[in-house]
């Protein structure tokens, strides 16, 4: 009906392509194949009781249920503040430099709904958590993308990457007004260091653009590693946002809470839309956050651990299977290139074998954009043992396929 009334906003939106991973998933599973899904990046642990708790005290008072404030409550705020300043030494003002949002996702498409002029251009690296970029084709804007460089360790190339930037800003027309970064990185699990955030902001004062920082793995680092803040640069807050979120470092994806901090122009572009948009999170799942920003931090070093406990069987299972992957420094991901006679396939044809034949689901590179194509992501959101159990799986399907497989014995398996 109507089909001269076209909607162009969603036209430029592409297929999700895991969407196309999801349905063979379900199809397989409805043929009673026994998944072991390793695709999405939602975190599959409870989330901490003492959070809990309070969401069902704060829950039976009274005045709860009302509208509340659209950028968050003020403690909310402030504990974000305090988290910055415990974690970074950074002082924000809770009221000018902080707006809570329903999750960082949320945080992030309003503030480029926000800030973006009818075609903007922003730099968004290739490849990158889909958002990032749509976010700004939602807002009629464009992306300049180069492919970002990494070290065999995955720490990305900070000299070619600032290198990089500066080639966009010179031959993309119009010129790019914003550049988003996102360390530890998704999907690649890429690392920076405390440098690179000067050198980007030096980069942007010089050169007049704003940086969007997302660290939603900020916490789940390994090995002694720590995640560096934009924040903590002298003069970011001219020029730089940065979203933080609870999902992943309390298991809490599906309460939807996080915080932009930073720039008050942004911040108050980002309050501005907000309070025409919607009317706050819902209040206890508010004060829960503000306890779970301000509580006892033991809880983040078990998720931490826990992860790092399934990284570790995931390479040396995986090794065992034939399929050497590099041991991620953070994230809850791993980056995995194809091994060779597969990579032909593209990671979109692969993920799907690998479903079929291993029954083991990732998400294939290529949906984070064309540099990710001879990669998929694996998410460790299943036990040890179930990685074990999807390295066993891979490992007959790779002998079938004509991969080169270890002789070494099979890591042991527990049902479990
Ligand atoms: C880099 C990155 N930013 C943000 C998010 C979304 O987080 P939230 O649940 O806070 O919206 C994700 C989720 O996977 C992510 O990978």
């Amino acid at each position: 009906m109507f089909d001269e009334i076209e909607f162009d906003k969603i036209k430029r939106l592409p297929k999700y392509v895991f969407a196309a991973v999801g349905e063979l998933k379900m199809q397989q599973r409805r043929a009673g194949a026994d998944v072991i899904d390793l695709s999405m990046g939602n975190p599959d642990g409870p989330t901490p009781r003492h959070i809990i708790d309070k969401l069902i005290e704060s829950a039976q008072k009274p005045k709860v249920y009302g509208y509340s404030a659209s950028k968050g409550i003020y403690k909310l705020r402030l504990a974000a503040a305090d988290w910055y300043k415990r974690k970074y030494g950074v002082d924000l003002d809770p009221e000018t430099e902080v707006v809570a949002s329903m999750g960082s996702k949320e945080g992030y498409a309003h503030l480029v709904q926000a800030i973006t002029n009818v075609g903007d251009t922003a730099i968004i690296p290739d490849p990158c958590y889909p958002i990032h970029s749509q976010a700004f084709i939602l807002a009629s804007g464009n992306v300049a993308r180069f492919a970002m460089k990494l070290n065999d360790d995955l720490s990305l190339d900070e000299d070619a990457f600032v290198g990089d930037v500066k080639r966009c800003l010179t031959e993309t027309s119009p010129r790019p007004k914003y550049l988003v970064v996102n360390f530890p990185h998704n999907p690649t699990t890429a690392t920076v260091t405390p440098k690179f955030y000067e050198k980007i902001v030096a980069l942007a004062r010089e050169e007049r653009f704003y940086i969007l920082s997302d660290i939603a793995y900020a916490e789940l680092t390994f090995d002694g590693y720590q995640t560096p803040s934009i924040m903590s640069v002298a003069g970011a807050k001219e020029v730089a946002v940065e979203s933080y979120t609870l999902s992943k470092s309390y298991n809490m994806a599906g309460w939807r809470v996080g915080f932009v901090v930073g720039s008050p122009k942004l911040v108050g572009a980002l309050a501005k839309i907000k309070s025409w948009l919607d009317y706050g999170m819902f209040t206890p799942i508010q004060v829960a956050a503000t306890i779970a920003l301000n509580g006892d931090q033991s809880c983040v070093e078990e998720i931490r651990q826990n992860y790092r406990r399934r990284r570790d069987a995931l390479i040396k299972s995986f090794a065992a299977a034939g399929w050497e992957v590099v041991s991620p420094k953070a994230s809850m991901f791993v980056w995995a290139r194809i091994p060779p006679p597969l990579r032909d396939l593209g990671s979109l044809e692969f993920a799907k074998e690998l479903l079929i034949n291993a029954n083991v689901a990732v998400s294939p590179g290529v949906g984070f954009g064309p540099a990710g194509d001879e990669y998929v992501r694996i998410a460790m959101i299943e036990n040890e043992n179930r990685i074990r159990q999807a390295a066993k799986n891979i490992k007959r399907y790779f002998k079938e396929s004509g991969v080169k497989v270890s002789e070494e014995s099979d890591p042991p398996y527990t049902q479990g």
